[in-house]
């Protein structure tokens, strides 16, 4: 007689499927940091992992089901075929190239948008009612590639965009400042890279606007120097891709807080890269990052802020460029 049929008097069958499936696309650093955070943090206990390296995609899965007793007994799966993805709510997608020393995220456009041409439709096939977090650089433009090609609501395609950009100058505001970053409120929007835009006017700690207490703050002639908090931020990835070849760890923590948001809908407000066209005086069909909220049906609102003349200027500038490379890539 079977252990299983002494042990058990079954009263129900399993349910084999969840509410909250995520799905992440690429299995490098990023993917991996990323499907670790989000069980880690208990988002989700329903992971798939594609990608093409069939190897490492058993490794990855059976090396995170052997910490199960340290999880939530999450089910993991992990295939090269989309159909594995089935039913996800959420897609990550963090498959493609990433900078190698020197190089930015834009010149890796080309190369990532043709993974994209392969990827993108054969998981919205499979789960046609999903939302599409694009992590993968460059964010922002890739972002608009996976759009046209999902052929999904604008509502339900958005990159992850500035929303680490932010953590970054939030951190790095904090440090100098000798609070919590979770109690420092500022936003970086516009470009995911070397064009960000920081909305200094918006920086503050209880309500208290550091523009207030330091008029030059963020300014060139500024004595303390604030302006550097986001140069560091834009040379953050630089810095840490020569140190250790990759970033991977806040972007993927990034990534987990957007699918955490999405598939609990928090209606959070978080700096993602949406559909800019319309709004900040903008008239070019390109994605870029404004503080959005963000629930089960993906974007939802975007917060207009009240940019200054050179914030504006700044994001327009942005927003050129990313139009320029658009025209540029053969889809
Ligand atoms: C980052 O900013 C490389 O976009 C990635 O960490």
């Amino acid at each position: 007689m079977s252990i299983i049929k002494n042990l058990f008097t079954n009263i129900s069958d399993p349910k084999q499927t969840t509410t909250r499936k995520v799905t992440v696309v690429g299995i490098g650093a990023v993917g991996m940091a990323t499907a670790f955070s989000l069980l880690c943090q208990g988002i989700t206990n329903d992971v798939c992992l594609i990608d093409v390296m069939e190897d490492r995609l058993r490794g990855e899965a059976m090396d995170l089901l052997h910490g199960s007793l340290f999880l939530k007994n999450p089910k993991i799966s992990a295939s090269k075929d989309f159909t594995e993805s089935a039913g996800s709510k959420v897609i990550i997608i963090t498959a493609g190239v990433r900078q190698q020393e020197g190089e930015s995220r834009l010149d890796l456009v080309q190369r990532n948008a043709n993974i994209m041409k392969t990827t993108i439709p054969n998981l919205v096939a499979q789960s046609p009612d999903a939302v599409l977090i694009v992590v993968s650089n460059p964010c922002d433009i890739l972002t608009y590639v996976a759009w046209k090609l999902s052929k999904l609501p604008i509502h339900r395609v958005f990159g992850s965009g500035t929303n680490l950009d932010s953590s970054r100058f939030r951190f790095l505001i904090s440090q100098k400042l000798g609070c919590s970053t979770s109690s420092v409120h500022g936003w970086i929007i516009g470009e995911h890279g070397d064009s960000s835009v920081p909305v200094w006017s918006g920086v503050n700690v209880a309500g208290v606007r550091l523009k207030e207490v330091s008029p030059k703050l963020g300014e060139d002639d500024d004595p303390e120097l604030w302006k550097k908090v986001h140069k560091d931020v834009i040379e953050a990835a630089y810095q840490i891709i020569k140190l250790k070849g990759f970033t991977n760890w806040a972007i993927g923590l990034s990534a987990a807080s957007l699918a955490n948001t999405v598939l609990t809908n928090q209606h959070n407000v978080h700096a993602v890269s949406v559909m800019t066209k319309g709004r900040h005086g903008l008239d070019y069909e390109v994605f870029l990052s404004l503080p959005a909220v963000i629930g089960s049906n993906g974007v939802e609102k975007v917060v207009m802020q009240h940019l200054s003349p050179s914030e504006r200027c700044a994001l327009k500038f942005s927003a050129a460029m990313m139009a320029d490379i658009q025209a540029g890539i053969k889809l």
